[in-house]
């Protein structure tokens, strides 16, 4: 005869197995991301796509002194190229951001291309919006206000030792960048984020 405890156990596993269909409606990922993704731009671009040549994408990897175990963004993503040099060279897991679903959808192509599509990963999103704080390297090439608009976010979402590498556009005079070099016409700027306690006087 059953005793309680199979019981009970039997009626947990029975309860699990009626919960199931609604598993992914209580959780708050949904199950397939990817369908819950607006196809239509939801807002005009605040830049539009021009891509960094492969050349300068290999320097700023470099740059970033990137390491296997680093997670690297780029912001505004366009066709993924930055965060697939990144895997492909260095195998780290990547993030690519961007308003855009064309732009999403030939990232996502480009990734499996590559041969990198388990290790990268691109979302249709506003990236004033994204939550940067997993990040350890964010790569730009964007606008010199938009760097800017961005500066609050880097300060309080980035950890320190972060990198921030932009391609062209610096963040300001209030924020030099640790370091910057030319690229034949091409300009790359880096930052590291400093420790908490320091940010006070670089954040205006
Ligand atoms: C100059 S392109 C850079 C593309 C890529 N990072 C590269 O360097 O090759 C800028 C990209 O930002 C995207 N974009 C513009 N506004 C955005 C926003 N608010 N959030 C996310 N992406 C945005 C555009 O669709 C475009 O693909």
């Amino acid at each position: 005869m059953a005793n309680a405890a199979t019981l009970r156990g039997a009626l947990a596993l029975s309860g699990l197995i009626l919960l199931a269909p609604l598993l992914p409606a209580l959780g708050s990922e949904p199950a397939n991301p990817e369908a819950a993704e607006p196809t239509k731009l939801k807002r005009k671009l605040d830049v539009w796509y021009v891509a960094t040549p492969h050349e300068v994408v290999d320097r700023m990897i470099d740059e970033a002194k990137i390491r296997p175990t680093d997670i690297v963004y780029d912001l505004g993503c366009g066709d993924g190229r930055m965060v697939i040099a990144a895997a492909k060279k260095f195998g780290t897991i990547g993030v690519g951001i961007d308003m855009d679903p064309a732009r999403i959808k030939e990232a996502r192509a480009n990734a499996k291309a590559a041969g990198v599509d388990k290790l990268v990963t691109f979302r249709v999103a506003d990236m004033f919006e994204a939550d940067l704080r997993e990040a350890s390297v964010v790569l730009l090439y964007l606008l010199p206000e938009l760097n800017r608009r961005l500066k609050p976010k880097f300060f309080a979402e980035l950890r320190p030792g972060a990198r921030v590498v932009s391609h062209d556009f610096d963040m300001g005079k209030d924020w030099p960048p640790d370091r910057s070099l030319k690229l034949g016409s091409d300009g790359i700027y880096v930052w590291i984020m400093p420790p908490l306690a320091e940010r006070g006087r670089l954040k205006k």
